[in-house]
């Protein structure tokens, strides 16, 4: 949980109302059990997973770990065969309508959720069946369009968009009650949303979450392949393995270097690729195989030789450092993942 939404808290009142909510998960998703018409099954044994309010919680794990099997649960898409899955306190095959009001979901594919015909109609079918004013309608869709950068196509037709555009007007749609201080669903459900987005696409969405989340204790449960994002949104991550399986679960930096290949390690990340530039450019060429293992090692290396963190070395030993860049890195401490600060 944020430190952040502990510190709204400013009376006993406030604080007994805090925990009572902090105890009732958003969404439990207990030894779920799904079987596919051709056989395939779906289970995620006995790591309990639950979304609390004003928490953000990822599920990563390979193609085909079940991910999205998971979340159309969670949404009352699907029928458990075993185990147990509740929304906001509902069996979630059975959630009512008016609970439902309180979800905003993107599914993975967004032309599954687009209607247009344009940008605009598009944005406005949400408030518009609501019941909203016409001003009122008008003043929330140009607002989500403006925060996911589509005011200016807001009369082209939906089907010509791009890959990235049609990802961002499906946020932009799920999301156009979230306005400022006015309305926070209680649960966000997105699959994949960085898929397709561009860096500035990807900001306005971690923004977006966090804001909502501190904001109006909205839960958000979402899956991605980026993990480079995960440690910016997630107070905590489920690691899925084959077979839909809950194999991990803790604080992002705890679970994302248990993963066989995570974010920092591809080479073709340009964020990764800006990093070991800068690196050549100051005298450390660490070469095309290094990872981020090794990486934090030799940043280790610097801060110890610098005397910014204590280490092992002698103080003649660091004093004779003119570039303090080593060959052969120490090992590594987990010291410099540092933790979320709450
Ligand atoms: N309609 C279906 N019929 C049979 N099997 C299915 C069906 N839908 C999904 N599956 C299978 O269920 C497993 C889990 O699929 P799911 O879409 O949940 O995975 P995922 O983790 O979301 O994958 P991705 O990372 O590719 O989005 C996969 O093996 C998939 O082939
Ligand atoms: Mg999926």
């Amino acid at each position: 949980m944020r430190g952040r939404v502990c510190k709204s808290m400013n009376s006993d009142v406030d604080a007994n109302a805090w925990r009572n909510a902090v105890s009732t998960p958003v969404v439990e998703v207990d030894d779920l059990r799904h079987r596919f018409e051709d056989g395939t099954v779906i289970r995620t044994g006995e790591i309990r997973l639950e979304v609390f309010p004003g928490e953000c919680v990822v599920l990563i794990g390979p193609n085909g770990s079940g991910k999205s099997t998971i979340l159309n649960h969670i949404l009352g898409l699907s029928k458990p065969l075993g185990g147990t899955v509740r929304t906001l306190g509902q069996p979630s095959d059975l959630l009512p309508d008016d609970l439902r009001a309180h979800i905003a979901a993107v599914v993975q594919n967004p032309d599954d959720q687009l209607i247009g015909p344009t940008v605009k109609d598009d944005v406005a079918f949400l408030p518009v069946n609501l019941g909203l004013v016409r001003v009122d309608v008008a003043r929330l869709v140009e607002s989500s369009l403006r925060r996911f950068g589509l005011w200016e196509a807001g009369d082209r037709v939906v089907h010509a968009l791009s890959v990235g555009e049609r990802r961002r007007l499906a946020l932009a749609g799920a999301l156009v009650l979230c306005d400022g201080e006015a309305y926070g669903p209680k649960l966000v459900v997105l699959d994949e949303p960085f898929a397709a987005l561009d860096p500035v696409g990807r900001k306005t969405l971690t923004d977006l979450i966090l804001e909502m989340s501190a904001r109006h204790g909205t839960a958000v449960i979402l899956t991605t392949h980026y993990l480079q994002s995960v440690p910016d949104i997630a107070d905590r991550v489920y690691l899925l393995g084959p077979g839909g399986r809950i194999l991990k679960a803790g604080p992002p930096l705890e679970v994302l270097p248990s993963v066989p290949v995570w974010g920092f390690e591809s080479a073709s990340d340009a964020t990764w690729f800006a990093l070991r530039i800068e690196l050549a450019a100051r005298g450390a060429d660490l070469g095309s195989d290094v990872d981020v293992t090794r990486l934090a090692a030799v940043v280790e290396e610097w801060l110890v030789a610098s005397g910014v963190a204590p280490g092992q070395r002698s103080a003649e030993s660091r004093a004779g450092s003119e570039m303090p860049c080593p060959a052969r890195p120490g090992p590594v401490t987990r010291g410099l993942r540092a933790t979320r600060t709450p």
